[in-house]
């Protein structure tokens, strides 16, 4: 396994609509591997190929125990349902923090590492990250959504209000 480098907002990579995985071989498993890897060193939430440079339809999103990262190939969202409202930051977009409406549950189809399709549901944090993720593999960011980045006043008091997540 392998750190890799994060792109910054402004790369091209994360502008890009990505294409779908075709070949379920071990290019993709040191892939896999590699972001799972990058993500537990940035301790981030959820990460996306775009994000490693590759433009690819794969990301990796945080459990809802914390506990591992759902691998998700070819993803797609089939339902959701309700709203919340949180906290939102983006690896590739680094200091900048804006709370971001989203559904509260959010289902996905998608691909494992050897091709076979699985279906997953969601809530909370797990479910904006389905949407975060997904996103980016259409090359789209958060701040998309944003029209008031917080301050760290702002953030240090959010987070007194609602919590760690
Ligand atoms: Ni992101």
């Amino acid at each position: 396994m392998a750190l890799r480098t994060i792109v910054l907002e402004g790369d091209s990579c994360l502008t890009k609509v990505c294409r779908p995985v075709t070949a379920f071989n071990g290019r993709l498993h040191q892939l896999l591997d590699d972001m799972a890897e990058t993500l537990a060193d940035a301790n981030g939430a959820g990460l996306a190929a775009p994000q490693v440079g590759i433009l690819r339809r794969v990301c990796l999103v945080l459990d809802e125990a914390n506990e591992c990262y759902l691998e998700l190939v070819n993803p797609e969202i089939i339902k959701t349902e309700g709203k919340q409202s949180g906290l939102e930051g983006c690896l590739s977009v680094p200091g900048k923090f804006a709370v971001v409406e989203r559904p509260n549950i959010v289902r996905v189809r998608a691909q494992d590492r050897d091709g076979n399709w699985f279906e997953a549901e969601a809530q909370g944090l797990t479910a904006r990250a389905f949407c975060h993720e997904i996103e980016h593999l259409d090359g789209h960011l958060f701040v998309e959504h944003v029209d008031h980045f917080l301050t760290e006043d702002e953030i240090e008091e959010y987070l007194k209000e609602h919590g760690e997540e």
